[in-house]
Parts: C-alpha cells; sequence; structure tokens
C-alpha cells in the first residue's frame, strides 16, 4: 500500500459503494500503528498527549485512549469529547489563546491540566478554584528554530503563550496567588517539521529556556510541554520522520537536563491522526476552458482546507485507473475560484471517476474546520 493512502483501490471502491461520496474514511489500525510506533522510539520520561483538534472523531479518540494516551483540547467541544471517554484525571490537557471561563470551568471540573497562556488565564483559575491547581505556563520564545514556519509565527509577535521577556514581570504577579501554582511549562516552536535533527534544536531550545527558568525563578518543573508539529510527508518525494532518531534526539536531551526530573509531553496531532485518513470525492465534471483542464470534484475546500492555507494539494490518485500524466486543475463545487484543491497530473478523468485523496485524517476536514467546529457556532439573530 502506498504509505500516503490509508487503503488501496478496492477498499476505496467499497467505501464508496456502501457509505456513498464524497466522504472520509479513516482506518483504526493504521492510526494504532502509527501510535505504537511513535511510543516505541520514545523514552519512557516522555508523555504522548495526542492533539484533539486534529481529528476529534470519537473511534479515534477511543482507540488512543485504549493504547494509553493522553489528550491536548483546546475548546469546550473538544474537553466535553474526552470527557465522553471516562478517562482518570490527570491525562487532559487545555491550551488556547482564548479560554472562556466556561471552558476554564469545565476544565477545573474535569482535573484538567491548563496551559495557562497569559495572566488572564492565571487569575481566572484563581479566582474559581477552591483547591490548588497546578498549571503550565506557556511561553512564547524570543528564539525561532524552525525558521519561515507561517503556522507557528516565529519569533515575532504572537496570540500564543506570554512572550519570554514578560515572564519575570507575570510571575511576580502570580505570587500573590491564592490557589494557582505554576508547575510545568508548555512551549510549541515547530509545525510539520520531518527533520528530526531540527526537532532537536527546537526542543533543545526548550529545555534551555525551561532550564533559564528553573534557574532564574526557582521554577521547580513537573512537566515539560514540548507542543505537537511532528511532521508527515504529504507527496511521495517527501521523507517520513526518522523516529529512531527523534526519539533519540529526547533521550539525548533528558541526560543533558539532569536538572529536569519530571515529563516530557509530545502533543502530536497531525502525525498521529493524518496518515490514517482518506477522502473519497467522484468527478462531476471535466471541462477545458482556455487551455486548463478543469475536474469539478463533489467536494472542494470546504471539505479539505489545506491545499488553500498551504497551496500544497494533498496526494490523490483515480481510483482503478493507475499513474496518469494529464494536468488537471482539481476545482470543488462553490462558486468561488478560490476552491481549488490543486495543480496535479492524473490519468485522463471523466465524470463518476472516482478520486481519492491520502493523509486526510489530521486537518483534512479541517486545516481549521475541526477547530471551527469544535467551538460553539453562534446563533444568528435576525432584525427586521
Ligand atoms: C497546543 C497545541 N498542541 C498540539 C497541536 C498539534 O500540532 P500538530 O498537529 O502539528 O502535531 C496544536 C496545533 O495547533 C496546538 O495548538
Amino acid at each position: 500500500m502506498n504509505p500516503l493512502f490509508a487503503f488501496d483501490d478496492d477498499p476505496c471502491r467499497a467505501l464508496a459503494a456502501h457509505h456513498g461520496t464524497p466522504c472520509f474514511a479513516y482506518s483504526g489500525a493504521v492510526a494504532e500503528a502509527g501510535f505504537r510506533a511513535l511510543r516505541a522510539a520514545l523514552p519512557a520520561r516522555v508523555r504522548l498527549a495526542y492533539a484533539v483538534k486534529a481529528n476529534p472523531h470519537p473511534e479515534l479518540l477511543a482507540r488512543f485512549a485504549s493504547l494509553g494516551a493522553s489528550f491536548d483540547c483546546a475548546s469546550i467541544g473538544e474537553l466535553e469529547r474526552v470527557e465522553a471517554l471516562g478517562l482518570p484525571p490527570g491525562r487532559t490537557f487545555f491550551a488556547g489563546p482564548g479560554k472562556r471561563e466556561a471552558e476554564l470551568r469545565k476544565a477545573l471540573e474535569m482535573g484538567v491540566r491548563v496551559q495557562a497562556e497569559g495572566w488572564e488565564d492565571l487569575a481566572r483559575i484563581d479566582r474559581l478554584a477552591d483547591r490548588e491547581i497546578a498549571v503550565n505556563l506557556r511561553v512564547h520564545p524570543a528564539f525561532d528554530l524552525d525558521e519561515g514556519n507561517r503556522i507557528i509565527g516565529g519569533s515575532g509577535p504572537s496570540a500564543f503563550g506570554v512572550d519570554e521577556e514578560d515572564v519575570p514581570r507575570l510571575l511576580e504577579r502570580a505570587a500573590a496567588l491564592r490557589h494557582v501554582r505554576i508547575r510545568g511549562l508548555h512551549v510549541f516552536a515547530a509545525s510539520n517539521q520531518r527533520d528530526a535533527a531540527k526537532l532537536r534544536a527546537i526542543h533543545g531550545g526548550v529545555l534551555d529556556l525551561a532550564r533559564r527558568l528553573h534557574e532564574t525563578h526557582g521554577l521547580a518543573f513537573e512537566q515539560i510541554d514540548l507542543g505537537g508539529g511532528l511532521g508527515v510527508p504529504y507527496a511521495p518525494e517527501e521523507t517520513p520522520l526518522d523516529l529512531a532518531a527523534f526519539g533519540q534526539g529526547l533521550s539525548d536531551l533528558l541526560a543533558r537536563h539532569s536538572w529536569f526530573s519530571g515529563e516530557l509531553i509530545l502533543e502530536p496531532g497531525r502525525f498521529l491522526a493524518g496518515p490514517c485518513g482518506i477522502y473519497l470525492a467522484r468527478v462531476v465534471r471535466v471541462k477545458e476552458s482556455r487551455g486548463t483542464r478543469f475536474a469539478i470534484l463533489e467536494g472542494g475546500i470546504n471539505h479539505l482546507i489545506r491545499p488553500l492555507l498551504t497551496g500544497q494539494p494533498f496526494p490523490v490518485k483515480a481510483v482503478g485507473k493507475g499513474e496518469g500524466d494529464v494536468p488537471y486543475t482539481l476545482a470543488g463545487p462553490l462558486c468561488t475560484s478560490l476552491d481549488r484543491l490543486g495543480e496535479v497530473r492524473l490519468p485522463e478523468l471523466a465524470a463518476g471517476d472516482l478520486l481519492v485523496f491520502g493523509t486526510t485524517g489530521a486537518y483534512g476536514l479541517n486545516e481549521g474546520m475541526t477547530h471551527f467546529l469544535s467551538h460553539p457556532v453562534p446563533p444568528e439573530v435576525w432584525v427586521a
């Protein structure tokens, strides 16, 4: 099987016949294999917290939970999905730059570890809590070791966390809090990174920052959360992350930072969910316009928004038609010329042909959309 696609041609045909198109399909076996491979490569002192935003499908969450995963949530909708798993307290984290009071209340009720993104989170938790609450402090570092990654935003201004240079002032204020204790650090500084050496450098930067905060401010960290950002290939020429090298990098860093005896947390979303998914859609029409061949599909950026955001198409093949070299612009059904899934090369297409897109298990029905869907949808008020 091509690792970019979680299903071969025959299962794709069967899924389309049984469920209709367009549809997303996820393979529990592929998800489990990915989780086990990553787990096996990591030192024991690393905890895996699946980033629910990547794909909050209940079966996927249940499968990861059965494998011992913790969970990283970023909205009340995600917290509720994890709550439904009935996990013991301490296996869930809650990050997000705009946590509302109801969400924080829910997190406290569930015994969730909050990644405090600034003074407001700390002060609100302190007001809501009736007992000591350990939180992690999310810091936006001054270094940028994943240069040019616009999802992370580099070392410039950020909506996430506390700027590194503002940490001393924040800690002074936090000393007066009655219930909240900062017991961990959270720094997310990579995105879709498939280079183990770069990840090691980025995570090394985070541990160096943790040591500075520990030495300068006496912060005792039970955990250091390195966020997500483990990459997956989206094209045949892209090489997968070398898990052995990645795991070795983390072991080396733990050995180098012997002052730190707590656990490292990783919050992979894309890496764990991406490869298990496919998206199936049929060609509705093929048309040629001024020298460009369009294949117009049943679904477009309303289902796969990533190509619009990144300019990179998902891997795609025409089920049962083998390789081909005809250039097509893939368009969706929306009445906007933004609705494009990419410029690709496929065999000659006709209406009714089934296309399968690979690696759509994470940020497929999203790269934003599951984020949107698990936040409350606002009412629409009609004013005559
Ligand atoms: C706090 C946090 N953790 C983890 C993730 C997952 O990142 P990735 O899918 O790159 O592993 C994200 C993604 O936005 C995030 O914001």
